[in-house]
């Protein structure tokens, strides 16, 4: 692997400011205080805001663009509320019933509309690729998938295992290109599987052409009895409490030779990151892993390649979500949400909003998406 640590330098040993890792006890203490009061504060505006405080994007925006450069550059330890975001949790994906009831099961039809559903990309919850001049979402998710064909080295004929395969979008679209490739999707979301079902019968669909096998299960549990030529995971390790784990199993069901391709939100600070606002409204117990977590974890599998993406495709993304996710209001506002809809509404529009913007800060530089290329130690 050619980079090494992309992040600045700033391991000071000053209370709050500089790189956690690099404490004295007293001074660990006083920044974990810390980064529970920047919580406290963060959902205080959060719950106001859920609860109808009337805030207008552009003030929210300048707000994140105001405070996300002093905390990226100066004190990242803040941007860890609980201990578990700095550690390894026990199992390889921490509360999953849990995170697809709050999330991935939510109404389809709404999700649907949000990410957009075409003919051949299918809705894809994950950054698409705008810096190749994509013209729109469906072709930045094109063009994206397109990078990872190219970087994971995707030959006609290889046996692909898609860890998290979302709505199949990813699969479907790689099969359209290769004739003998062959793919299996692992997802825990029913409602996203419902979906996959459909298309397997659907003649226009890529994955009714026998190609496409659907394992509809737990990334803790499941077994397979094949090993595969190729593995791939994008937009899932944030779910991933155990890394060594997560390697451990994904290093057993790859062949000899074999190739791993993981795709991730991450941030170029000393330490995790994730938020009391998306721990309890939107991703329960997700993370975002810093950049150097990946090779760091090399016990089974290790990095031989890895590239840093812009925020500012994340931003572009998320925020034609949000156009997506207002534009839609009429048609999906009757759905059932098990929970006032209007609540429903502010819950998702300020992830959208707050995430979009994050991305955004400091030119896109310190968050964005990690890609990494692994093969067996
Ligand atoms: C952010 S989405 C990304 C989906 C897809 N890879 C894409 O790019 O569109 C994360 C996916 O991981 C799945 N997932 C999360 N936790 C899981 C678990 N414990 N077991 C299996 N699938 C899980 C979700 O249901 C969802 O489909």
């Amino acid at each position: 692997m050619t980079s090494v640590s992309a992040f600045p330098t700033i391991r000071k040993h000053l209370p709050i400011t500089g790189d956690i890792n690099f404490k004295t006890p007293l001074a660990y203490q006083a920044t974990r205080g810390a980064a529970r009061a920047v919580n406290t504060a963060q959902m205080a505006l959060a719950e106001a805001y859920i609860n109808g405080l009337e805030v207008p994007d552009s003030v929210v925006r300048s707000m994140i663009h105001t405070s996300m450069p002093l905390l990226f550059q100066h004190c990242p330890g803040l941007l860890a509320p609980y201990q578990w975001v700095l550690n390894e949790t026990d199992h390889i994906a921490e509360g999953s019933r849990e995170l697809m009831k709050v999330q991935y099961d939510r109404p389809q039809a709404m999700l649907n509309q949000m990410l957009g559903d075409w003919e051949v990309i299918y809705p894809k919850y994950s950054m698409g690729l705008w810096e190749r001049g994509a013209v729109d979402l469906e072709e930045s998710q094109k063009h994206m998938i397109d990078q990872v064909i190219e970087r994971l080295e995707i030959k006609d004929g290889d046996n692909i295992l898609d860890f998290g395969c979302g709505w199949g979008c990813v699969p479907n679209y790689i099969l359209s290109k290769f004739p003998n490739v062959r793919f299996t999707g692992l997802n825990l979301s029913h409602e996203q599987c419902e979906y996959m079902r459909q298309k397997m019968q659907d003649p226009k669909s890529y994955l009714s052409s026998g190609r496409f096998t659907l394992c509809e299960g737990d990334l803790n549990e499941v077994q397979f009895e094949e090993k595969f030529d190729k593995i791939l995971s994008i937009g899932v390790f944030c779910h991933v409490g155990n890394m060594t784990n997560a390697f451990q199993k994904l290093a057993s069901l790859l062949k000899g030779g074999g190739r791993v391709f993981i795709h991730i939100i991450t941030a170029r600070i000393p330490n995790n990151m994730s938020s009391g606002f998306t721990h309890k409204y939107i991703f329960p117990h997700g993370r975002y892993w810093n950049y150097d977590a990946v090779p760091n974890h090399n016990r089974d599998l290790k990095t031989i390649n890895r590239w840093y993406l812009n925020g500012s495709n994340y931003h572009k993304t998320l925020t034609d979500w949000l156009h997506r996710f207002d534009a839609s209001q009429e048609t999906v506002k009757h759905l059932d949400y098990g929970m006032d809809y209007a609540k429903f509404r502010r819950i998702w529009r300020f992830y959208l909003l707050l995430l979009g913007t994050i991305f955004e800060s400091c030119e896109g530089e310190y968050n964005g998406n990690g890609q990494y290329l692994l093969v067996h130690t």
